[in-house]
């Protein structure tokens, strides 16, 4: 693996691009159908390869979309990964990692991707409520079944990883292959546990929100602009204190010294991060997604990333994470992502 060049999946068989697109709040919800489409398309003439969404997102359009897109361009073209856990209607049964639920999720997302595999299908968080045994003979079913080629997890513990790699090994099932976590300049906590777990039960770990949600582009460091996440929903509150507002001006002024624009830099640093196989950003318009493609030539150019580091304590995470957890835990009933 190179810093800019593709980088192999494990259990996929296959290489990525180190910068993917995901879908959440974007496709089928602040862009419509048209719009997501052409977002799509750029992003794959881009070189874009792996694109992530969820059962959850925009209420099942984020996947009725790819699924469009799908029949647009050659299917083996992209990665596919979607997620199962997140409530998708007010029945118990319809949400969780339950066998019940997994089993009839994967068929629901199936049929609006319009296609027999996803290539990467992840459980988007850990199941307090349900075996853990359950939950790993069921992903591990849908790959010998061949519904998914690959199965992954979303902000799962270092010990619930390991768990799982030992319950599939006595199960006779395949592992998880991919984790995804929140990873960005304001957010490193993985670097304490996540990322030297996957290194060491040989697994793909796939970086969510690597603009901070668009902090890290600078933009909230004044009045946050009409109609961004910012203004229009409370998921950024995490990002909004002293800390993170510090480390984003030092961070915005160290780019524009070195003539860089924050969005590429600081998507380019985290898919740059050892053990990331690459990170998914959002792009609610054609210039912001233009922006951050160039990330991708400043990894195949090498560019030096390693100052960016050092503008943020790896324990600024731990207290973001804390906070961002806190606050999913209140809207986690609503959308999710
Ligand atoms: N597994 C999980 O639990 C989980 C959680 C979160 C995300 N994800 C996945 O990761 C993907 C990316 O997450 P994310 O959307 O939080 O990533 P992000 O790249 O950190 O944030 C994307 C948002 O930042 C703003 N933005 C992006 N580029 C910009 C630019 N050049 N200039 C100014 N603003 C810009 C846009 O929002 P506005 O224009 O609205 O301001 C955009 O929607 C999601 O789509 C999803 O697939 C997974």
């Amino acid at each position: 693996m190179t810093a800019g060049g593709a980088r192999s999946v494990p259990g996929l068989g296959r290489a990525i691009a180190p910068i993917a697109l995901g879908g959440w709040l974007t496709l089928g919800e602040r862009l419509d159908a048209a719009a997501s489409l052409r977002l799509l398309h750029r992003a794959i003439d881009g070189g874009i390869d792996f694109l992530d969404v969820a059962d959850v997102y925009a209420g099942g359009e984020a996947e009725r979309i790819v699924g469009r897109f799908l029949r647009e361009v050659r299917r083996d073209r992209v990665v596919v990964a979607s997620k199962v856990f997140w409530p998708t209607s007010e029945r118990p049964e319809d949400r969780g990692l339950s066998r019940r639920h997994i089993h009839a999720a994967i068929d629901r997302t199936l049929q609006r991707l319009g296609c027999g595999q996803v290539d990467l299908y992840f459980c988007h968080r850990e199941d307090p409520d349900v075996p853990l045994a359950e939950t790993v003979q069921a992903m591990g079913d849908l790959v010998r079944a061949g519904k998914v080629a690959a199965w992954g997890t979303s902000c799962w513990r270092p010990a619930t990883l390991r768990a799982a790699h030992a319950l599939a090994r006595e199960l006779g099932v395949a592992a998880p292959a991919v984790e995804q976590s929140a990873y960005n300049l304001l957010e490193r906590s993985v670097e304490g546990g996540v990322l030297p777990t996957c290194a060491t039960l040989r697994m793909g770990f796939v970086a969510f929100s690597p603009l901070a949600g668009g902090v890290l582009t600078g933009k909230y460091l004044a009045a946050a602009p009409a109609g961004s996440r910012g203004a229009v929903s409370s998921w950024l509150a995490a990002y909004d204190d002293a800390r993170c507002r510090r480390v984003v001006a030092r961070f915005v002024a160290a780019c524009a010294a070195r003539g860089m624009a924050p969005a590429p830099t600081a998507l380019a640093w985290v898919a740059s991060r050892p053990g990331v196989t690459a990170a998914i950003c959002g792009a609610t318009s054609p210039t912001q997604f233009d922006q951050n493609l160039a990330a991708m030539r400043l990894l195949v150019d090498g560019h030096d990333l390693a100052w960016v580091g050092g503008l943020a304590p790896v324990s600024l995470g731990v207290r973001a994470r804390a906070l961002a957890c806190a606050l999913r835990r209140v809207f986690l009933r609503t959308r999710t992502g």
